[in-house]
């Protein structure tokens, strides 16, 4: 991390977990263990159906509530999908795009992810623009050229002006929900990587200003290593932040918590 520059992000990603009726009791028991922060925004990206929810019950806990997926279209004739704006229209303030399991279940492809991050910076939203590489590619030595040509994907046409309002997610796929984290080393090693890209595309000061997330297995007893790395500007967790004590633990080793 480094606040002097950039904010610290602990988000965390519901997948398709929890009911509406689960979000009150977990935010409940999440509020008195979350620290005094000022300089950590806490998100929690739940489905489109507990947006409502979510809002509703994180604002007194200082939660800022964030999406998982958005359609690619402005609105029309695509059943299912919820659109920027519909997010927008609610006060939702993140969303993820580009999701390894959205990109291996639904074939979503970096055009498609690209279109989306547009759709949502159009509507004020920043976007959490997922990277990440497979086990092969990291044995075959890959690791940074797949991530560089996911990330110069992702903005493809976004000017430097919005560039300061996305995040970029760090998911080495091989280590999500399996357990299995990246090494604070490995971790730091890629999150420089994709800074040194966006240096590389809109210059120092956007890339010392944007926040570069880990995510991957990422737990209440690993956090504070990888969150100590001058270029991993926070968190993206999954299951870990299923659970009020260990996410509000991840919370706390940003080290907020201890002042
Ligand atoms: P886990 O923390 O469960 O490995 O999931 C990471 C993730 O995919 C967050 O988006």
């Amino acid at each position: 991390m480094n606040v002097k520059y950039r904010k610290t992000v602990i988000a965390g990603n519901w997948k398709m977990n929890m009911l509406a009726s689960e979000i009150k009791p977990f935010i409940d028991e999440l509020k008195p263990l979350l620290p005094k922060t000022k300089t950590c925004e806490t998100v929690l990206c739940v489905p489109a159906v507990n947006v409502s929810g979510m809002l509703k019950q994180g604002r007194e806990a200082k939660i800022s509530c964030g999406a998982q997926d958005v359609s690619e279209h402005d609105k029309g004739a695509y059943t299912g999908d919820v659109s920027a704006a519909m997010l927008a229209d609610l006060g939702v303030k993140y969303c993820i795009v580009g999701h390894s399991e959205r990109r291996a279940y639904y074939a979503e492809s970096d055009v498609k992810v690209n279109l989306k991050a547009k759709k949502l910076l159009e509507q004020g939203i920043t976007p959490i623009i997922c990277v990440g590489e497979s086990l092969e590619q990291r044995e075959m030595d890959l690791t940074m050229a797949h991530i560089n040509y996911q990330i110069r994907a992702a903005l493809n046409g976004i000017d430097v002006s919005r560039i300061r309002k996305c995040v970029i997610a760090y998911e080495p796929i091989w280590a999500i929900g399996t357990g299995k984290t990246a090494t604070a080393a490995q971790a730091q090693e890629v999150c420089c990587g994709i800074r040194g890209i966006i240096r590389d595309m809109y210059g120092a000061r956007p890339a010392r200003g944007i926040s570069i997330l880990y995510g991957g297995s990422m737990n209440a007893k690993n956090a504070a290593e990888l969150l100590a790395q001058p270029d991993v500007d926070g968190g993206l967790i999954g299951g870990a932040s299923l659970k009020p004590a260990d996410f509000a633990a991840i919370v706390a080793a940003t080290g907020e918590g201890n002042e």
